[in-house]
């Protein structure tokens, strides 16, 4: 056994998303496991702050904004990145509403960054592995919604149900070319994208009903974000990881 085996020396990482929530606690873990970081985002600015956090503790890490629902703004910013050993899809937003109120622009905005952004990142780091690295290592940030649904999410929902399908069409063609995709599903996580609604009566019910009483804390999704970057997970591709206090086994 391999004591080093979660250890990301070597490793080149690329977040999206990493402006924020646990995109930003990703960075910060993988920078600590020995990884050299490309953060990316809308936001330079809080990306700028993320990367001097990283290099206050010693890390590497490069910012580039990056709009992920924009195919000019990913191949931009994948000509700025250099090779990558591992890319990580998880920008991501949700809106509250109903299938029959929802506006086309609501649907649209929701399905661009959580679905075909998925899909034009990890296209364009399937580019390069292919012609340069030879391998690579992709993981999409999925949810528990993409299995089960919860009131008032239809694009979400519809979205991250699809993320989890991709991650495995990926799993499949692109075995043959040393290329793996994961999906780590998470459960509640207090970030701003769940604030008010965590913080609400319907959200302390929604908290009631997972068997763990409780949201997961960010740090909870390290072991399982290790495992999926490092080698350690050399055998998996296709995988659907849920990290969740149960939440999916609750009751009917
Ligand atoms: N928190 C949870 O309970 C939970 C549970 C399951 C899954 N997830 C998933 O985890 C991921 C991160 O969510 P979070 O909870 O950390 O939310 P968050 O704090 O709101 O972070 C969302 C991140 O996505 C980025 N983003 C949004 N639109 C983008 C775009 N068009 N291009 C590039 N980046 C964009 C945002 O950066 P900019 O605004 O700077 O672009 C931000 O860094 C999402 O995919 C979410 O669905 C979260």
């Amino acid at each position: 056994m391999n004591n080093n085996i979660l250890r990301l020396e070597g490793k080149r990482v690329l977040v999206t998303g990493a402006s924020s929530g646990l995109g930003a606690h990703f960075a910060e873990i993988l920078s600590a496991a020995g990884a050299e970081l490309v953060l990316t985002a809308r936001r330079l600015d809080k990306l700028e702050e993320i990367k001097n956090k990283i290099h206050s503790a010693g890390g590497t890490a490069t910012a580039i904004q990056m709009d992920v629902c924009s195919e000019e703004s990913v191949v931009r910013s994948f000509q700025e990145t250099g090779p990558l050993d591992v890319v990580i899809n998880n920008a991501g937003i949700s809106i509250i509403g109903s299938v029959d109120e929802m506006s086309e622009s609501e649907w649209d905005q929701v399905i661009d960054t959580n679905l075909k952004g998925v899909w034009l990142v990890s296209k364009a780091a399937i580019k390069a592995w292919k012609t340069v690295n030879k391998s690579g290592n992709l993981i999409n940030i999925a949810s528990i919604a993409g299995i089960r649904p919860s009131n008032q999410l239809p694009p979400y929902i519809a979205s991250k149900g699809a993320v989890i399908q991709l991650t495995k069409s990926i799993a499949l063609d692109c075995a043959r070319f040393n290329i793996r995709c994961n999906a780590l599903c998470p459960g509640y996580i207090e970030t701003d994208m769940n604030r008010t609604f965590l913080n609400s009566e319907a959200g302390h019910r929604q908290i009631k009903r997972i068997p763990f009483r409780r949201t997961g804390q960010l740090s909870e999704l390290d072991g399982p974000l290790l495992l999926l970057a490092s080698d350690a997970s050399s055998y998996m591709s296709g995988s659907i990881l849920v990290v969740d206090g149960a939440h999916l086994c609750s009751t009917l």
